[in-house]
């Protein structure tokens, strides 16, 4: 049996050590930050993810899965999976490599001959063959491979245990074998298996991710069509939606899109295309990016239309900080954007969310949250729905009325029942229906 180390221990490497774990591997999970391995260590999961709290602990119990901070633990791995973040630069809408350019150094010495270094992360096309030039000079006796994670947040396990598909960017057969035996029980399974070279497996997912951002966008530029003429942009959804061409999933008009991939992986590729001579070709990202980010400041709009432009002193409830439900992932989150906007704005904002008033409080400090909803409203002049939590689509309209000074909700996510709203007396607005 294979033994595997995985480098990084977020989102994806957390998700990615227990599930190749519970497939029988022996696993080391490496990262630098101590109190994540601490964690960790204890079965214990430091960010919310549902289903990896239950599978990490069995794991652990288990004893073939193991974190350290000790890099010298991967001496005897077979496979060596890079899972660390490439975050947008703060000088440029290029990606930050150090994570990943330093996990390459910190293996490559210690790595064993004839072992494969596996790169996960997201990054813009070209590194794996700058990677692998580099791994030559540092150990030539380790293969570099490339083989991208397509995991959604809040589906992490599911996603690594059962994927639509496994794709692998390889220079030799030996690295497609080794590749197949870690994920022989899925193969068996019948997960399609795509072999690649390294640039094109870089760029499968950034191109997956391109596309998911332009379906997106595309129906909140639909919505403010829906707004200009007068239309109702969830109508129009399902009816293109049913078209298989089209499909119906990922066409959810609202605040649009946030987390730790989307907006940075279209930007990194925008800015690589630019590396390559081929700004033009992506040029439609521009537009992909702005309309996005128009889906923050519409809401807004909405909201001083129904308030007034001078938001002083007036109350807004927010429900929902976390980028999407099931997560308490707060980056660039639209729902957090907008609250920021509207405190700016002079408006008195109280915000709510489930799972991740931690960390939003960690990033937001001058915000206000709270962990009930009921204190989240009182006294609203309007209510926001940011992050389409069931929760929230569980409150009765009709019992919270009296709770709030204005009877308006703004559902940003277009995902509240409208018409149950309107019969309990509400003004309703959405983005996208007139
Ligand atoms: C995404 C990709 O789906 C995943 O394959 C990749 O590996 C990482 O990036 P994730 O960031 O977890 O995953 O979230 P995703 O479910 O794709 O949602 C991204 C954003 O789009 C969220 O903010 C979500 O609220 C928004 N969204 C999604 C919409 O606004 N409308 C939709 O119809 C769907």
């Amino acid at each position: 049996m294979l033994k595997l180390s995985v480098i990084g221990t977020g989102y994806l490497g957390a998700t990615h050590a227990a599930a190749m774990s519970s497939l029988g591997f022996e696993v080391v999970g490496v990262d630098i930050d101590p109190k994540k391995i601490e964690l960790l260590s204890q079965g214990k999961v430091p960010f919310f993810e549902p289903g990896l709290g239950e599978l990490l602990a069995a794991e652990i119990k288990s004893q073939r899965l193991k974190f350290t901070t000790d890099f010298s633990q991967i001496s005897d791995c077979d496979v060596h999976f890079i899972c660390v973040g490439t975050p947008q630069r703060s000088d440029s809408l290029a990606a930050d490599l150090t994570y990943v350019d330093t996990s390459v150094a910190s293996v490559a010495p210690r790595a064993k001959a004839g072992s494969l270094i596996v790169g996960k992360s997201t990054v813009p096309v070209g590194t794996a063959n700058r990677l692998a030039d580099v791994l030559r000079g540092a150990n030539e006796k380790v293969e570099l491979a490339w083989n991208p994670e397509f995991l959604r947040e809040g589906f992490a396990v599911e996603d690594t245990l059962r994927p639509n598909r496994l794709v692998v960017g390889v220079t030799s057969d030996r690295a497609e074998e080794i590749l197949k035996e870690v994920y022989a029980s899925l193969l068996k399974d019948g997960v399609p298996w795509i072999r690649a070279d390294l640039p094109t497996a870089e760029l499968v997912k950034v191109a997956a991710n391109s596309f998911l951002a332009t379906k997106i966008s595309f129906i909140n530029a639909m919505a403010e069509i829906c707004e200009a003429a007068g239309g109702d942009v969830t109508v129009l959804a399902r009816a293109i939606g049913y078209d298989p061409r089209i499909g119906s999933r990922f066409l959810q008009a609202g605040i649009g899109f946030g987390g730790g991939c989307l907006p940075k992986d279209i930007r990194a590729f925008m800015a690589r295309s630019e590396e390559l001579g081929a700004r033009q070709s992506l040029e439609f990202l521009r537009e992909i990016d702005s309309i996005n980010l128009r889906a923050r400041a519409r809401v807004i709009d909405l909201v001083k239309v129904e308030l007034g432009q001078d938001l002083k002193g007036k109350r807004i409830a927010v429900w929902g900080a976390a980028f999407k439900p099931d997560s308490d992932d707060v980056r660039d989150s639209p729902a957090l954007d907008i609250a920021v906007e509207l405190g700016k704005a002079g408006a008195s904002v109280r915000v709510h969310d489930p799972k991740a008033i931690e960390p939003a409080r960690a990033r937001f400090a001058h915000l206000d949250f709270t962990e009930s909803i009921e204190s989240c409203i009182a006294g609203a002049d309007v209510i926001l729905h940011l992050t389409e939590w069931k929760i929230y689509r569980e409150i009765n309209p009709v019992a919270i009325k009296s709770q709030v000074n204005q009877a308006i909700v703004i559902d940003g996510r277009n995902s509240l029942d409208k018409e149950l709203w309107v019969r309990a007396g509400w003004k309703f607005r959405a983005p996208g229906r007139a």
